[in-house]
């Protein structure tokens, strides 16, 4: 009772300034509450209230709440606002101008779900009951309930505070290589700062002695980002990055480790026990299974915060990977990682979807619009899309072994592979920093040793029959295979994977624009192009077709699914498209070829030669 009291007085307190806030940008669904013109309705027979008040007590990070409610005046667009931390009054904006003054409320919730969800008889009762999961966000948690739809917020009651039992449980651990082969790096989030732990992690064989390695520390704050809502409403802080690099690995051996933080009294807190399997050396044969897509975005299981078929799609996505985990052995999510647009806190959701993926296997990431484009930083295209964020976020969250996370550009070995990734997100035409790149990185693989090269990038920058890009006669991001096929054809890239456009599309093994083989199936000797893959349907809603059939063009398909590379030794590779519905394999494609197939020469692929002997 206390605590509401206290809620009700900042509220008439902040309520005495006219609330004048510019509308969050983005398309998150959290973007849909007008949060910024949130007022107080408080009604005395109102209530909502949470249960457990303590969550996690078997040490898990994840849990599920009962939210009891029961409002007199109950209409179907009343709503459940989740947030975190608990007190929302102390949630204050500061003016962005003098003359303006901040917003009755200044977070918005990290999920919402409608009152009369699982309640058809709300309207009628007043009575409701909702399940929702939450997951360790540092935080405590409270819920409220707003009549007045998304749009006009009215808050009518809050419930008590509830937590987990180790808010500051260090959580979510992120595998990617790092910079050399026989480097993994861990990174996870925590509630604990420098100045009040150490964290490292143990790790080790699975049979044999543990050692302990130092992790790093990184967060960012509310000046880092370039814009609203990241800056405003979407604000929340990100708590403590740690990244620890696991060195002197031993090729394909399996590890165990552990995270740790080791406060000044000589506690440790401890995460559950992960592994990993090392990397194979480069060159070396084994049998090594890569998949790759884009655009997967998160979902919420409780069914709260529906957006664009994100359920569905993200989710199955997710399922299907950990489900088919132990035949993986590295993932890349080329971009447009979770569609936080700005909005923080749903970082950390992602990172809890994805944990048993990216805890287990490297879980790569490139940049994409969503993580990077906002106007005047630098980002070659001057959209909105980050929501703010301008990749700080993405670039905190995730390591990647870039020269600077900033510039997302990167190369990595994989066994039998090597794969260079372009950032979209900068300019990639040539003259340009990251063109240098490239080819370095494309010129950089021994094709004995690793003949499979692979080319990744968030947009299109090869082939696509996307409407939006066919509307635009380019089929492609415009400038992307005009700067970069010459690179492609010189250095025999194998394959090409971008995501953005939301669904899968294959071409033949193309060079300007014309197929360099009639062949679909079974590719044998040289490709003499390279073949151009859209793995953008990992679950962000889908995109259409054009109606125009090119040439280039093999298979098609609108829905969302991903793509899996296995090579089986220096001379076979199987490409698979699979469905997220059901994992099955709905395209697919061999590759069988000697060293010297890669070395023959064919157009505008090798150097010049002379008659002296
Ligand atoms: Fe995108």
């Amino acid at each position: 009772m206390r605590r509401l009291c206290g809620i009700i007085l900042s509220i008439i307190l902040l309520l005495t300034a006219s609330s004048v806030w510019a509308k969050p940008r983005g398309d998150h669904p959290l973007s849909n509450i007008a949060i910024h013109k949130a007022s107080i309705a408080l009604h005395d027979s109102a209530y909502i209230k949470a249960a457990p008040t303590i969550l996690g007590l078997r040490g898990q990070n994840s849990d599920w709440v009962s939210v009891e409610y029961n409002f007199p005046n109950a209409s179907f667009n009343d709503w459940i606002g989740v947030f975190s931390p608990a007190n929302i009054s102390a949630s204050i904006c500061l003016p962005e101008s003098p003359r303006v003054s901040p917003p009755l409320l200044c977070i918005a919730p990290i999920k919402y779900q409608f009152a009369n969800y699982s309640n058809p008889k709300y309207q009628d009762t007043g009575k409701g009951l909702l399940k929702l999961q939450l997951i360790n966000q540092r935080e405590d948690f409270s819920f409220a309930l707003f009549s007045g739809g998304l749009d006009n917020p009215k808050l009518v009651a809050v419930s008590n505070a509830i937590s987990f039992a180790n808010p500051k449980a260090p959580v979510y651990p992120r595998l990617a290589q790092g910079k050399s082969w026989d480097e993994m790096t861990v990174t996870w989030t925590s509630g604990y700062g420098i100045d009040e732990a150490e964290p490292f992690v143990e790790w080790g064989p699975q049979v044999g002695d543990r050692r302990l390695s130092p992790a790093g520390t990184l967060t960012f704050s509310r000046n880092s980002m370039c814009g609203a809502p990241a800056r405003t409403v979407g604000w929340r802080d990100p708590g403590f990055i740690h990244t620890s690099f696991l060195k002197n690995l031993w090729p394909n051996s399996r590890y165990k480790y552990r995270l740790g933080h080791r406060l000044f009294n000589g506690t440790i807190v401890w995460s559950q026990t992960y592994g990993f399997r090392a990397s194979p050396y480069p060159g070396q044969d084994s049998l090594q299974r890569v998949v790759i897509f884009g655009d997967m975005g998160k979902a919420e299981a409780d069914g709260s915060n529906e957006y664009s078929n994100y359920q569905p799609g993200s989710l199955n996505t997710t399922q299907q990977l950990i489900n088919d985990l132990g035949n993986t052995d590295i993932v890349f999510h080329i971009g447009d990682i979770c569609y936080a647009n700005g909005y923080l806190s749903q970082w950390d959701q992602f990172t809890s979807q994805i944990e048993p993926i990216s805890s287990t296997v490297p879980y790569m990431i490139a940049s994409g619009n969503h993580e990077r484009d906002w106007p005047g930083t630098g980002s070659f295209y001057g959209n909105m899309d980050s929501g703010g964020e301008c990749g700080v976020a993405a670039e905190t969250m995730f390591y990647v072994p870039a020269d600077n996370r900033a510039k997302f550009w990167y190369s990595t070995d994989y066994g039998m592979f090597h794969f260079c990734i372009a950032d979209t997100e900068h300019d990639w035409r040539e003259g340009s920093e990251q063109y240098k790149f490239i080819e370095h990185c494309l010129a950089s693989a021994d094709r004995q040793k690793q003949p499979w090269l692979i080319f990744l990038a968030h947009r299109v920058l090869g082939y696509s029959s996307a409407s939006f890009y066919a509307e635009e006669g380019s089929f492609e991001e415009p400038m992307g295979r005009e700067s970069l096929q010459k690179l492609w054809q010189k250095y025999n890239v194998d394959l090409a994977v971008y995501g953005h456009v939301h669904n899968y599309e294959r071409t033949c093994p193309v060079y300007e624009n014309a197929c360099t083989s009639q062949e679909k199936s079974h590719y044998q000797g040289p490709l003499n192009g390279t073949i151009h893959v859209v793995a953008g349907g990992g679950g962000a809603h889908l995109a259409e077709f054009t109606t125009l059939q090119t040439r280039w063009s093999l298979y098609k398909d609108y829905d969302y699914g991903f793509v899996k590379l296995t090579a089986f030794d220096h001379s076979n590779l199987l490409f698979e498209y699979k469905k997220s519905s059901d994992g099955k394999v709905y395209d697919s494609f061999r590759i069988t070829r000697d060293y010297r197939d890669i070395l023959a020469c064919t157009k505008d692929n090798c150097p010049s030669t002379t008659m002296a002997s």
